[in-house]
């Protein structure tokens, strides 16, 4: 067994007791009668954390690229137009992926490390002719640490007669995501980062208008396909991991347990404080504060630094996580998320320690000693 981690990377985060105990319990079939109460009960606390009413809402057996994949194979034919907005990796990913379905896709971009204006996709769905088009934005965008503004871009979206389809893998459970207030047509996640239970499943709601356009081409994330096992009369589609299962009911019950909105502001003012920790001790964030996410903050890598030296000290010496940046970040920002039940006072209080400890043993010098003060302030 590898030794215990503190996670505070942009996911996996920490698992709570209640859900790694849920995961022992015993087997049973996946087509076990009681067990189809637990899929209705885990699709119910779904559409809690969603704020939706969208029938078809379930947790996808995989990551949360799985969830990506079915929510882009649902949603865009091949041929169709994808308009994406991109500013990071994962953006990227959708890009990547919606050239492999055959669609026709435009980019709306943003520097990385800044939102995507409105008003740059309102340009771009002007310009374009008529013919169904799905934009596909990001939430929180993991590489860079940004919030991006999801309830203006869905409202222009509509404004052109687009659909909207959204990543929140690294914001449900962790900042505020009305998918039916902003009237989102689909929306995916993980089960890794806000939500706090193990990495392997993917909630995905989507909107009924959506529904039953054509048969997209794949059976294991056809998710109406997937629907019929999930919601009655509960047929056999596959095997689902039903230990799995079992941790992401948990976990949503947790959820509920604490009420969203208490989540969503711990999730702001655990991340304020490392804010105002970082800053204390003379680091620069990426990103402007006014589109900064709640769940994973970016911070630039102070000069005489050495990112993957630091990183590995971080871990062997003091048994913490974090991450280094991707694509043009790499080598430029470390990635620290505060997600689910790695959102604790205590946590915050560690990495700050841990990390000017480590700074200053490599010869960084720093303001001494405010970190852990303005952090606590805040607290
Ligand atoms: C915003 C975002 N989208 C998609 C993914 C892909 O999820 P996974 O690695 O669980 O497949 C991630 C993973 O970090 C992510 O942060």
């Amino acid at each position: 067994m590898l030794g215990e981690r503190i996670l505070l990377g942009p996911g996996p985060s920490l698992v709570p007791p209640e859900v790694t105990a849920a995961m022992a319990a015993p087997m049973v079939g996946h087509m076990d009668p009681d067990l189809f109460p637990v899929l209705e009960e885990t699709a119910r606390l779904l559409r809690q954390v969603f704020q939706t009413a969208n029938e078809l809402t379930l947790a996808v057996s995989g990551t949360g690229t799985a969830g990506m994949e079915a929510t882009l194979l649902h949603m865009v034919k091949p041929g169709e137009r994808l308009v994406v907005c991109s500013a990071g990796f994962f953006a990227d990913r959708l890009i990547e992926i919606g050239g492999r379905i055959g669609a026709e896709v435009v980019r709306v971009e943003a520097a990385w490390g800044r939102p995507i204006d409105p008003a740059d996709l309102e340009r771009a769905l002007g310009r374009l002719g008529g013919g169904r088009t799905t934009v596909a934005a990001v939430h929180v965008e993991t590489s860079t640490g940004v919030l991006h503004p999801i309830a203006d871009l869905a409202r222009v979206a509509h404004a052109h007669d687009a659909a909207i389809l959204v990543d929140a893998v690294a914001s449900l459970g962790g900042a505020d995501l009305p998918t039916d207030a902003w009237d989102l047509d689909a929306c995916y996640s993980g089960s890794q980062k806000c939500l706090s239970a193990p990495p392997g499943m993917a909630p995905v709601t989507v909107h009924t208008r959506t529904r039953g356009r054509f048969r997209p081409a794949t059976f294991y994330l056809d998710l109406e396909g997937l629907w019929t096992y999930w919601g009655a009369p509960h047929g056999y589609h596959h095997t689902v991991p039903v230990s799995l299962v079992y941790a992401m009911r948990e976990a949503l019950r947790l959820v509920a347990a604490e009420g969203l909105p208490a989540r969503v502001e711990r999730h702001r003012r655990m991340t304020r404080a490392l804010w105002a920790g970082l800053e204390a001790m003379g680091l620069e964030l990426l990103v402007p504060e006014p589109h900064r996410s709640p769940t994973i903050t970016t911070v630039r890598i102070p000069a005489g630094a050495d990112d993957a030296k630091v990183r590995t000290r971080l871990l062997r010496e003091y048994s913490i996580e974090i991450a280094g940046g991707l694509g043009p970040l790499r080598g430029q920002i470390w990635r620290i998320g505060l997600m689910g039940y790695s959102c604790q006072p205590k946590w915050v209080l560690a990495l700050l320690g841990a990390l000017e400890a480590v700074l200053t043993a490599e010869g960084v010098r720093l303001p001494k000693g405010d970190a852990a003060r303005a952090a606590a302030a805040r607290l």
